[in-house]
């Protein structure tokens, strides 16, 4: 079957906080200006439609008409489904007692820091990277220690001298890692992951490694999870079918603890959870049966990305970029322009009219980068990037 990503489908009024949640983007500092016309690629979310299964699936839990406690550990098909998902496509074997149901990604990083550390720990991140890692670890009174990645001409690696000294001091008690990095795209290899694995265990600090984006990557990549290259008895492993599927308002992550121990600390952290009818539904549609469909997902928004570097060859060719290895998202350098971040922010967010995101969101240092969402129906990046090329010709 031939799926269509072309499709515009209008997402106002649905509550979208991509295309709905101006007046909070304007208090937020996100922007300044917020209307109809409007194109946002902001948030990390597709415009696509769900996949055919995952629809008909849905469709079919409503015609149930009774939506009562529902728990998905009731249902082998649910194990099931994920299980040979992350066998099938990662080589990834996956215990059904290793896995604890979460309604969110953000939420169970927030759950790990609040079970595995205490308050005035410092938590290990690498920065640039998404934001919601620095508020877990802030908002819970923990201190954010930075391993600053090294940029050589917009790819990144891993400082590891300074990843070392900062595991040794003992007041930091965990790491947070990006797999694939959002927002530098980078999939780490077997052997940065095993160095980090390495790293932590020698300093008795927890490993959580949030891979949520770890099937959305270029088609001729390959994604390694920690999982298959490092012992994870001291490793915490996020996933989820949020982003793959783009389902993230049904909120359904799966957290892999393999560790009895920091399993059974992590659950007691988060409480009963368990996923609604709806996500049920949908994480086993997702994973039996909408591969093909996220197969041609990674065609199209490979398609984004040379559409993208066509206009960066031809008309904002002082932006600095590299095409990500993972990830939907690209991190646009345009210090090359002379102009200051806000500058550059006004000329975009303002006078283009798109939402996207200020580099400063993702760390000191960052300031005079934009990150960009591409998983849209290729005119309406057209458009968008059409009208950034005007501010900036
Ligand atoms: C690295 C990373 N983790 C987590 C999330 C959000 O995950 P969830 O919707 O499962 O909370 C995002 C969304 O952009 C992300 O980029």
């Amino acid at each position: 079957m031939q799926y269509n990503f072309d499709e515009i489908i209008n997402r106002r009024g649905t509550n979208s906080i991509k295309w709905d949640a101006g007046d909070l983007l304007k208090k937020i500092g996100i922007t300044e200006r917020f209307d109809e016309q409007t194109i946002s690629l902001w948030v990390a979310d597709m415009d696509f439609a769900c996949p055919p299964a995952v629809l008909a699936a849905l469709r079919k839990k409503i015609d149930q008409r009774m939506f009562g406690y529902t728990a998905h550990y009731t249902s082998p098909d649910y194990y099931g489904a994920l299980i040979n998902w992350f066998s099938r496509r990662m080589n990834w074997k996956i215990h059904p007692e290793e896995i604890v149901y979460c309604p969110g990604t953000v939420h169970a990083l927030n759950v790990a820091v609040r079970a595995f550390t205490k308050p005035g720990d410092g938590i290990i991140i690498q920065r640039p990277v998404y934001a919601p890692f620095t508020k877990a670890i802030e908002e819970n009174n923990r201190n954010v220690v930075n391993n600053e990645l090294i940029n050589a001409d917009c790819y990144y690696t891993m400082d590891f001298a300074d990843l070392e000294e900062k595991a040794k001091d003992l007041k930091n008690t965990m790491m947070i890692l990006c797999s694939p990095h959002n927002p530098v795209g980078r999939i780490w290899n077997a052997d940065e992951l095993r160095r980090i694995a390495q790293i932590c265990r020698e300093n008795n600090v927890l490993l959580i490694a949030d891979e949520i984006h770890g099937d959305l990557i270029r088609c001729d990549q390959t994604f390694t999870s920690i999982a298959n290259v490092a012992d994870t008895d001291n490793i915490v492993i996020g996933t989820a079918i949020n982003k793959t599927f783009n389902v993230a308002g049904l909120h359904v992550s799966n957290i892999v603890i393999k560790n009895k121990e920091l399993r059974e600390k992590f659950q007691n952290t988060l409480g009963m959870a368990s996923p609604s009818p709806f996500g049920i539904a949908t994480l086993i549609a997702a994973y039996n049966e909408s591969e093909d469909w996220l197969e041609q997902l990674k065609v199209y928004i490979d398609g984004n990305f040379d559409l993208l570097e066509k206009y960066l060859a031809e008309k904002l060719t002082k932006v600095k970029y590299r095409r990500p290895e993972g990830t939907y998202m690209a991190w646009l350098d345009f210090s090359g322009y002379g102009l200051s971040p806000e500058e550059v922010h006004k000329k975009i967010y303002v006078d283009a009219n798109v939402t996207l995101e200020d580099g400063k969101v993702f760390g000191k240092g960052s300031e005079h980068f934009q990150r960009i969402c591409l998983p849209s129906p290729g005119p309406l990046l057209k458009e968008a990037l059409d009208r950034i090329v005007k501010q900036f010709e």
